[in-house]
Protein backbone atom coordinates (compact mmCIF):
# COMPACT_ATOMS: atom_id res chain seq x y z
CA UNK A 1 0.00 0.00 0.00
CA UNK A 2 3.09 2.39 0.55
CA UNK A 3 2.78 3.64 -3.16
CA UNK A 4 -1.05 3.80 -3.60
CA UNK A 5 -0.68 5.99 -0.78
CA UNK A 6 1.82 8.24 -2.43
CA UNK A 7 -0.18 8.00 -5.76
CA UNK A 8 -3.29 9.29 -3.54
CA UNK A 9 -1.53 12.20 -2.29
CA UNK A 10 -0.48 13.47 -5.69
CA UNK A 11 -3.63 13.12 -7.30
CA UNK A 12 -5.50 14.83 -4.24
CA UNK A 13 -3.21 17.57 -5.25
CA UNK A 14 -3.54 17.58 -8.85
CA UNK A 15 -7.19 18.24 -7.70
CA UNK A 16 -7.21 20.75 -5.77
CA UNK A 17 -4.13 22.53 -7.48
CA UNK A 18 -4.41 22.09 -11.45
CA UNK A 19 -8.33 21.84 -10.72
CA UNK A 20 -8.69 18.64 -12.39
CA UNK A 21 -11.40 16.27 -11.69
CA UNK A 22 -10.77 12.65 -9.73
CA UNK A 23 -12.58 10.93 -12.42
CA UNK A 24 -10.28 11.96 -14.97
CA UNK A 25 -7.01 11.24 -12.95
CA UNK A 26 -8.45 7.48 -12.36
CA UNK A 27 -6.44 5.77 -15.04
CA UNK A 28 -2.77 6.29 -13.21
CA UNK A 29 -4.23 4.00 -10.62
CA UNK A 30 -4.19 0.32 -11.23
CA UNK A 31 -7.04 -1.73 -11.01
CA UNK A 32 -6.52 -3.57 -8.05
CA UNK A 33 -6.35 -0.49 -5.66
CA UNK A 34 -9.04 1.18 -7.24
CA UNK A 35 -11.41 0.72 -4.48
CA UNK A 36 -8.96 1.78 -1.99
CA UNK A 37 -8.01 4.82 -3.56
CA UNK A 38 -11.41 5.65 -4.38
CA UNK A 39 -12.58 5.36 -0.57
CA UNK A 40 -9.61 7.22 0.54
CA UNK A 41 -9.66 10.16 -1.88
CA UNK A 42 -13.57 10.52 -2.09
CA UNK A 43 -13.88 10.21 2.03
CA UNK A 44 -11.01 13.06 2.33
CA UNK A 45 -12.49 15.30 -0.09
CA UNK A 46 -16.11 15.30 2.14
CA UNK A 47 -14.20 15.92 5.69
CA UNK A 48 -11.08 18.34 4.08
CA UNK A 49 -12.50 21.10 5.16
CA UNK A 50 -12.61 19.81 9.36
CA UNK A 51 -9.29 17.73 8.38
CA UNK A 52 -7.58 20.75 7.36
CA UNK A 53 -8.48 22.55 10.37
CA UNK A 54 -7.74 19.63 12.73
CA UNK A 55 -4.51 19.29 11.26
CA UNK A 56 -3.32 23.06 11.60
CA UNK A 57 -4.58 22.65 15.28
CA UNK A 58 -1.88 20.42 15.82
CA UNK A 59 0.91 22.37 14.14
CA UNK A 60 2.98 25.02 15.53
CA UNK A 61 3.91 26.27 12.36
CA UNK A 62 3.40 26.19 8.72
CA UNK A 63 4.45 23.12 6.40
CA UNK A 64 7.18 25.11 3.97
CA UNK A 65 5.01 25.09 0.63
CA UNK A 66 7.78 22.91 -1.59
CA UNK A 67 7.06 20.19 1.24
CA UNK A 68 3.61 20.36 0.73
CA UNK A 69 3.02 16.53 -0.11
CA UNK A 70 3.82 15.69 3.30
CA UNK A 71 0.54 17.92 3.98
CA UNK A 72 -1.40 15.92 2.06
CA UNK A 73 0.12 12.64 3.27
CA UNK A 74 -0.70 13.44 7.00
CA UNK A 75 -4.27 14.88 5.95
CA UNK A 76 -5.16 10.83 3.70
CA UNK A 77 -3.56 8.96 7.10
CA UNK A 78 -6.04 11.08 9.09
CA UNK A 79 -8.61 9.99 6.85
CA UNK A 80 -7.78 6.32 7.39
CA UNK A 81 -7.47 7.18 10.87
CA UNK A 82 -11.06 8.88 11.42
CA UNK A 83 -13.00 7.22 8.83
CA UNK A 84 -11.78 3.86 7.80
CA UNK A 85 -11.05 0.88 9.06
CA UNK A 86 -6.82 0.27 8.17
CA UNK A 87 -4.91 -0.60 11.52
CA UNK A 88 -3.37 2.78 12.88
CA UNK A 89 0.11 1.22 13.02
CA UNK A 90 0.19 -0.01 9.91
CA UNK A 91 -1.30 3.75 8.69
CA UNK A 92 0.99 5.77 10.92
CA UNK A 93 4.57 3.33 9.89
CA UNK A 94 3.51 3.61 6.00
CA UNK A 95 2.45 7.13 6.12
CA UNK A 96 6.17 7.85 8.44
CA UNK A 97 8.19 6.45 5.71
CA UNK A 98 6.29 7.82 3.03
CA UNK A 99 6.55 11.63 4.21
CA UNK A 100 10.90 10.79 4.54
CA UNK A 101 10.73 9.04 0.94
CA UNK A 102 8.83 11.94 -0.44
CA UNK A 103 10.53 15.10 1.70
CA UNK A 104 12.90 15.10 4.76
CA UNK A 105 13.30 13.31 8.13
CA UNK A 106 11.93 16.28 10.37
CA UNK A 107 8.62 16.45 8.40
CA UNK A 108 8.14 12.41 8.91
CA UNK A 109 8.87 12.82 12.78
CA UNK A 110 6.44 15.76 12.67
CA UNK A 111 3.45 13.20 11.01
CA UNK A 112 4.73 10.39 13.23
CA UNK A 113 3.90 12.62 16.32
CA UNK A 114 0.82 14.09 14.54
CA UNK A 115 -1.10 10.74 13.61
CA UNK A 116 -0.48 8.84 17.03
CA UNK A 117 -2.96 11.90 18.34
CA UNK A 118 -5.23 11.41 15.83
CA UNK A 119 -5.36 8.04 16.64
CA UNK A 120 -5.19 8.35 20.76
CA UNK A 121 -8.08 10.87 20.25
CA UNK A 122 -9.68 8.84 16.86
CA UNK A 123 -13.28 8.86 18.86
CA UNK A 124 -13.19 12.34 20.63
CA UNK A 125 -11.82 13.89 17.06
CA UNK A 126 -14.45 12.37 15.50
CA UNK A 127 -17.42 13.44 17.20
CA UNK A 128 -16.12 17.14 16.94
CA UNK A 129 -15.46 17.09 12.91
CA UNK A 130 -18.93 15.81 12.70
CA UNK A 131 -20.64 18.69 14.93
CA UNK A 132 -18.40 21.33 12.51
CA UNK A 133 -19.30 22.97 8.78
CA UNK A 134 -17.86 20.97 6.07
CA UNK A 135 -18.12 23.75 3.60
CA UNK A 136 -15.34 25.42 2.24
CA UNK A 137 -15.94 29.60 2.40
CA UNK A 138 -15.77 30.29 -1.34
CA UNK A 139 -19.00 27.44 -1.79
CA UNK A 140 -20.76 29.08 0.85
CA UNK A 141 -20.68 32.42 -1.35
CA UNK A 142 -22.46 29.88 -4.09
CA UNK A 143 -25.22 29.29 -2.17
CA UNK A 144 -26.07 32.52 -0.87
CA UNK A 145 -29.71 32.57 -2.30
CA UNK A 146 -30.38 29.97 0.49
CA UNK A 147 -31.79 30.74 3.61
CA UNK A 148 -29.92 29.59 7.07
CA UNK A 149 -31.69 26.73 7.82
CA UNK A 150 -31.32 24.87 4.27
CA UNK A 151 -27.69 25.99 4.31
CA UNK A 152 -27.10 23.46 7.32
CA UNK A 153 -29.23 21.06 5.86
CA UNK A 154 -26.91 20.96 2.87
CA UNK A 155 -23.76 21.24 5.29
CA UNK A 156 -24.72 18.00 7.32
CA UNK A 157 -24.93 16.19 4.40
CA UNK A 158 -21.91 16.96 3.03
CA UNK A 159 -20.08 13.85 4.29
CA UNK A 160 -22.99 10.95 3.53
CA UNK A 161 -21.98 8.32 0.82
CA UNK A 162 -24.26 8.67 -2.02
CA UNK A 163 -26.49 5.74 -2.96
CA UNK A 164 -26.61 3.76 -6.36
CA UNK A 165 -29.07 4.75 -8.13
CA UNK A 166 -30.59 3.36 -11.56
CA UNK A 167 -32.38 3.95 -14.44
CA UNK A 168 -34.57 1.28 -15.86
CA UNK A 169 -35.58 0.20 -19.55
CA UNK A 170 -38.52 -0.51 -18.89
CA UNK A 171 -40.50 -2.23 -15.69
CA UNK A 172 -39.59 -0.77 -12.57
CA UNK A 173 -41.71 -2.63 -10.39
CA UNK A 174 -39.96 -5.94 -11.30
CA UNK A 175 -36.35 -4.74 -11.85
CA UNK A 176 -37.42 -3.43 -8.23
CA UNK A 177 -37.69 -6.56 -6.96
CA UNK A 178 -35.15 -8.49 -8.99
CA UNK A 179 -32.45 -6.35 -7.26
CA UNK A 180 -34.31 -6.40 -4.30
CA UNK A 181 -33.90 -2.36 -4.47
CA UNK A 182 -35.82 0.94 -3.22
CA UNK A 183 -38.39 1.35 -5.97
CA UNK A 184 -37.96 5.83 -5.85
CA UNK A 185 -41.19 7.63 -6.59
CA UNK A 186 -39.64 8.96 -9.96
CA UNK A 187 -39.72 5.20 -11.02
CA UNK A 188 -35.49 5.22 -10.29
CA UNK A 189 -34.42 2.11 -8.25
CA UNK A 190 -31.71 2.68 -5.22
CA UNK A 191 -29.55 0.00 -3.87
CA UNK A 192 -26.67 0.39 -1.86
CA UNK A 193 -23.51 2.53 -2.22
CA UNK A 194 -21.75 -0.53 -2.05
CA UNK A 195 -23.17 -2.54 -4.83
CA UNK A 196 -20.80 -4.22 -7.52
CA UNK A 197 -22.68 -2.55 -11.03
CA UNK A 198 -21.20 -5.01 -13.57
CA UNK A 199 -21.86 -8.01 -11.24
CA UNK A 200 -25.55 -6.95 -11.11
CA UNK A 201 -28.61 -8.53 -12.60
CA UNK A 202 -29.48 -6.82 -15.79
CA UNK A 203 -26.28 -5.50 -16.42
CA UNK A 204 -24.88 -7.56 -19.56
CA UNK A 205 -28.49 -7.48 -20.74
CA UNK A 206 -28.47 -3.34 -20.72
CA UNK A 207 -31.85 -3.57 -18.83
CA UNK A 208 -30.97 -0.56 -16.67
CA UNK A 209 -27.72 2.40 -16.33
CA UNK A 210 -26.74 4.69 -13.31
CA UNK A 211 -28.22 7.67 -13.31
CA UNK A 212 -28.56 9.51 -9.90
CA UNK A 213 -32.66 9.97 -8.83
CA UNK A 214 -32.74 13.95 -9.76
CA UNK A 215 -30.85 13.36 -12.89
CA UNK A 216 -33.74 11.47 -14.25
CA UNK A 217 -36.98 14.05 -13.62
CA UNK A 218 -35.93 16.14 -16.73
CA UNK A 219 -37.29 13.60 -19.03
CA UNK A 220 -40.03 12.65 -17.02
CA UNK A 221 -41.20 16.57 -16.84
CA UNK A 222 -40.98 16.19 -20.88
CA UNK A 223 -43.92 13.82 -21.16
CA UNK A 224 -45.39 11.83 -23.74
CA UNK A 225 -42.31 11.94 -26.81
CA UNK A 226 -43.00 8.91 -27.89
CA UNK A 227 -42.47 9.41 -32.16
CA UNK A 228 -41.87 12.75 -31.52
CA UNK A 229 -38.25 14.22 -32.96
CA UNK A 230 -36.46 15.56 -29.64
CA UNK A 231 -32.77 17.18 -29.16
CA UNK A 232 -31.04 16.45 -26.80
CA UNK A 233 -28.85 19.33 -27.11
CA UNK A 234 -25.64 18.48 -24.51
CA UNK A 235 -26.08 14.74 -24.42
CA UNK A 236 -22.95 13.04 -23.10
CA UNK A 237 -22.74 10.60 -21.83
CA UNK A 238 -26.47 9.76 -22.53
CA UNK A 239 -28.40 9.22 -18.73
CA UNK A 240 -31.37 11.54 -20.26
CA UNK A 241 -30.85 9.90 -23.89
CA UNK A 242 -31.42 6.93 -22.97
CA UNK A 243 -34.33 7.51 -21.09
CA UNK A 244 -35.65 9.47 -24.45
CA UNK A 245 -35.08 6.29 -26.29
CA UNK A 246 -37.09 4.35 -23.56
CA UNK A 247 -39.81 6.30 -24.14
CA UNK A 248 -39.60 5.82 -27.90
CA UNK A 249 -38.51 9.13 -29.08
CA UNK A 250 -37.07 10.08 -32.74
CA UNK A 251 -33.19 11.53 -30.81
CA UNK A 252 -30.83 13.42 -32.03
CA UNK A 253 -28.12 13.10 -29.28
CA UNK A 254 -25.72 16.18 -29.65
CA UNK A 255 -22.84 17.54 -27.75
CA UNK A 256 -19.46 19.63 -28.17
CA UNK A 257 -17.24 16.75 -26.56
CA UNK A 258 -16.36 14.12 -29.19
CA UNK A 259 -14.16 12.01 -26.29
CA UNK A 260 -17.81 12.30 -24.55
CA UNK A 261 -20.38 11.74 -27.52
CA UNK A 262 -18.00 8.26 -27.96
CA UNK A 263 -18.80 7.51 -24.57
CA UNK A 264 -22.86 8.04 -24.90
CA UNK A 265 -22.54 5.86 -28.45
CA UNK A 266 -20.86 2.98 -26.35
CA UNK A 267 -23.85 3.49 -23.59
CA UNK A 268 -26.20 3.23 -26.19
CA UNK A 269 -24.39 0.15 -27.83
CA UNK A 270 -24.84 -1.26 -24.25
CA UNK A 271 -28.47 -0.70 -23.54
CA UNK A 272 -29.36 -1.66 -27.11
CA UNK A 273 -30.25 2.01 -28.59
CA UNK A 274 -28.04 2.00 -31.38
CA UNK A 275 -30.71 4.28 -33.65
CA UNK A 276 -30.09 7.15 -31.70
CA UNK A 277 -28.42 9.67 -34.09
CA UNK A 278 -25.39 11.12 -32.66
CA UNK A 279 -23.51 15.10 -33.53
CA UNK A 280 -20.90 15.70 -32.36
CA UNK A 281 -21.14 20.01 -32.54
CA UNK A 282 -21.45 23.15 -30.53
CA UNK A 283 -25.29 23.13 -29.56
CA UNK A 284 -25.24 26.60 -30.72
CA UNK A 285 -23.96 25.79 -33.90
CA UNK A 286 -26.30 22.99 -34.53
CA UNK A 287 -29.50 25.11 -33.59
CA UNK A 288 -28.78 27.76 -35.81
CA UNK A 289 -27.93 24.99 -38.83
CA UNK A 290 -30.31 22.47 -38.65
CA UNK A 291 -32.94 22.12 -41.03
CA UNK A 292 -35.33 20.15 -39.04
CA UNK A 293 -37.86 21.72 -36.12
CA UNK A 294 -37.93 19.64 -32.90
CA UNK A 295 -41.25 18.89 -31.15
CA UNK A 296 -38.69 18.85 -27.82
CA UNK A 297 -35.50 20.20 -26.76
CA UNK A 298 -33.86 18.79 -23.82
CA UNK A 299 -31.05 21.64 -22.56
CA UNK A 300 -29.62 19.28 -19.91
CA UNK A 301 -27.04 22.53 -19.64
CA UNK A 302 -23.26 22.75 -19.34
CA UNK A 303 -23.15 23.91 -15.82
CA UNK A 304 -20.88 24.81 -12.48
CA UNK A 305 -22.10 20.48 -11.45
CA UNK A 306 -22.31 22.19 -7.93
CA UNK A 307 -25.19 19.74 -7.49
CA UNK A 308 -23.20 16.83 -7.32
CA UNK A 309 -21.17 17.34 -4.76
CA UNK A 310 -22.12 13.88 -3.08
CA UNK A 311 -20.43 12.04 -6.15
CA UNK A 312 -17.86 14.22 -6.82
CA UNK A 313 -16.81 16.24 -3.69
CA UNK A 314 -13.81 17.96 -5.23
CA UNK A 315 -16.74 20.35 -6.84
CA UNK A 316 -16.95 21.86 -3.25
CA UNK A 317 -13.02 22.71 -3.02
CA UNK A 318 -12.78 23.57 -7.27
CA UNK A 319 -16.04 25.64 -8.07
CA UNK A 320 -16.37 29.29 -7.11
CA UNK A 321 -18.91 32.30 -8.10
CA UNK A 322 -16.58 33.08 -11.24
CA UNK A 323 -17.37 29.47 -12.24
CA UNK A 324 -21.21 30.09 -12.16
CA UNK A 325 -21.24 33.33 -13.69
CA UNK A 326 -19.09 31.94 -16.46
CA UNK A 327 -21.36 28.84 -17.02
CA UNK A 328 -24.85 30.75 -16.45
CA UNK A 329 -23.63 33.41 -19.68
CA UNK A 330 -22.81 29.95 -21.80
CA UNK A 331 -26.84 28.68 -20.57
CA UNK A 332 -28.07 31.94 -21.31
CA UNK A 333 -26.30 32.06 -25.23
CA UNK A 334 -27.64 28.44 -26.00
CA UNK A 335 -31.00 28.85 -24.90
CA UNK A 336 -31.43 32.05 -26.59
CA UNK A 337 -30.91 30.11 -29.66
CA UNK A 338 -33.31 27.32 -28.32
CA UNK A 339 -36.47 28.84 -30.48
CA UNK A 340 -35.33 28.92 -33.97
CA UNK A 341 -35.25 25.02 -34.33
CA UNK A 342 -38.08 24.78 -32.00
CA UNK A 343 -41.77 24.10 -33.71
CA UNK A 344 -44.58 26.20 -32.27
CA UNK A 345 -45.93 24.83 -29.54
CA UNK A 346 -43.17 22.71 -28.71
CA UNK A 347 -41.50 21.98 -25.26
CA UNK A 348 -38.03 23.21 -23.74
CA UNK A 349 -36.70 21.62 -20.91
CA UNK A 350 -34.15 23.25 -19.23
CA UNK A 351 -32.20 21.20 -16.30
CA UNK A 352 -28.65 22.23 -14.62
CA UNK A 353 -26.82 20.00 -11.85
CA UNK A 354 -26.42 23.03 -9.74
CA UNK A 355 -27.09 24.59 -6.19
CA UNK A 356 -26.35 28.14 -8.15
CA UNK A 357 -29.78 29.74 -8.21
CA UNK A 358 -27.75 32.29 -11.14
CA UNK A 359 -28.06 28.81 -13.15
CA UNK A 360 -31.34 28.34 -12.33
CA UNK A 361 -34.49 29.84 -11.03
CA UNK A 362 -32.80 33.78 -11.84
CA UNK A 363 -31.62 32.32 -15.10
CA UNK A 364 -35.04 31.21 -16.18
CA UNK A 365 -36.74 34.24 -15.27
CA UNK A 366 -34.81 36.48 -16.75
CA UNK A 367 -35.43 34.48 -19.86
CA UNK A 368 -38.92 34.44 -19.36
CA UNK A 369 -39.16 38.29 -18.86
CA UNK A 370 -37.26 38.64 -21.95
CA UNK A 371 -38.30 36.30 -24.17
CA UNK A 372 -41.73 36.65 -24.44
CA UNK A 373 -42.30 33.58 -27.29
CA UNK A 374 -41.79 31.11 -24.86
CA UNK A 375 -44.18 30.56 -21.53
CA UNK A 376 -43.94 28.45 -18.31
CA UNK A 377 -45.58 25.08 -17.83
CA UNK A 378 -45.75 23.84 -14.45
CA UNK A 379 -44.44 20.92 -13.57
CA UNK A 380 -46.74 18.73 -12.00
CA UNK A 381 -46.37 16.43 -9.20
CA UNK A 382 -47.94 13.74 -11.36
CA UNK A 383 -45.14 14.04 -13.69
CA UNK A 384 -42.17 13.49 -11.92
CA UNK A 385 -43.34 10.70 -9.53
CA UNK A 386 -45.85 8.44 -11.36
CA UNK A 387 -44.39 5.72 -8.13
CA UNK A 388 -45.59 7.25 -5.29
CA UNK A 389 -44.66 10.48 -3.24
CA UNK A 390 -41.21 12.04 -2.66
CA UNK A 391 -40.62 12.97 1.24
CA UNK A 392 -39.61 16.71 -0.03
CA UNK A 393 -41.11 19.77 -1.68
CA UNK A 394 -39.27 19.09 -4.70
CA UNK A 395 -41.60 21.38 -6.80
CA UNK A 396 -41.49 25.03 -6.30
CA UNK A 397 -44.59 27.53 -5.95
CA UNK A 398 -43.01 28.66 -9.94
CA UNK A 399 -43.86 25.20 -11.15
CA UNK A 400 -39.92 24.44 -11.40
CA UNK A 401 -38.51 21.33 -9.27
CA UNK A 402 -35.43 22.09 -7.23
CA UNK A 403 -33.93 18.98 -5.91
CA UNK A 404 -32.10 19.27 -2.76
CA UNK A 405 -29.06 16.91 -1.65
CA UNK A 406 -30.36 16.12 1.75
CA UNK A 407 -34.45 15.54 0.27
CA UNK A 408 -35.48 11.97 -0.25
CA UNK A 409 -32.49 10.06 1.86
CA UNK A 410 -29.83 11.84 -1.06
CA UNK A 411 -30.29 13.31 -4.38
CA UNK A 412 -27.92 15.24 -6.26
CA UNK A 413 -29.41 18.85 -6.88
CA UNK A 414 -31.26 19.66 -10.15
CA UNK A 415 -32.73 22.37 -11.04
CA UNK A 416 -35.52 21.91 -13.85
CA UNK A 417 -38.00 24.09 -15.75
CA UNK A 418 -40.41 23.17 -18.44
CA UNK A 419 -41.48 25.78 -21.03
CA UNK A 420 -43.53 25.76 -23.99
CA UNK A 421 -42.55 27.93 -27.77
CA UNK A 422 -46.03 30.04 -28.22
CA UNK A 423 -45.07 32.27 -31.27
C1 LIG B 1 -24.42 18.18 -17.75
S1 LIG B 1 -23.53 17.39 -18.98
C2 LIG B 1 -24.78 16.51 -19.83
C3 LIG B 1 -25.22 15.23 -19.18
C4 LIG B 1 -26.15 14.42 -20.06
N1 LIG B 1 -27.32 15.18 -20.50
C5 LIG B 1 -26.62 13.15 -19.40
O1 LIG B 1 -27.74 13.09 -18.91
O2 LIG B 1 -25.85 12.17 -19.39
C6 LIG B 1 -23.23 18.70 -20.07
C7 LIG B 1 -22.65 18.30 -21.41
O3 LIG B 1 -22.62 19.48 -22.22
C8 LIG B 1 -21.56 19.36 -23.12
N2 LIG B 1 -21.33 20.72 -23.65
C9 LIG B 1 -20.66 21.75 -23.08
N3 LIG B 1 -20.73 22.85 -23.86
C10 LIG B 1 -21.48 22.50 -24.93
C11 LIG B 1 -21.91 23.20 -26.11
N4 LIG B 1 -21.60 24.48 -26.30
N5 LIG B 1 -22.63 22.53 -27.01
C12 LIG B 1 -22.96 21.22 -26.82
N6 LIG B 1 -22.57 20.51 -25.75
C13 LIG B 1 -21.86 21.16 -24.81
C14 LIG B 1 -20.45 18.75 -22.31
O4 LIG B 1 -19.51 18.12 -23.16
C15 LIG B 1 -21.23 17.77 -21.43
O5 LIG B 1 -21.19 16.48 -21.98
Amino acid sequence: MANIRIKCAQIVQTVLEDKVFFGDLKTQIAAKDLPFANMLILTALRHWVGLNRLLNSFLNKKIPNKHRTARYLILLAMTELLFMQTAPYAVINETVKNVRQTTDLFLSRLSNAVLRQVAAQAEELRQKLAGESHLPEDFTAILSGYDAATIKQIDDCITNIPALDLSVKENPRIWAQKLSAELLPSGSLRLSANANVPLLKGYHEGAWWVQDAAAALPVLALGNVAGKKVADLCAAPGGKTAQLAAKGADIAAIDISADRLKTLQQNMQRIGFEKVQTFCADAIDFLQKTPEQFDALLLDAPCSATGTFRRHPEVLHLKTIADVQAQAMLQRQILDHCASALKIGGILVYSVCSLAQAEGEQQIKTFLEQNKNFRLIPISAAEISPFGTWNAPLITSEGFVRTLPFYHGGMDSFFICKMQRII
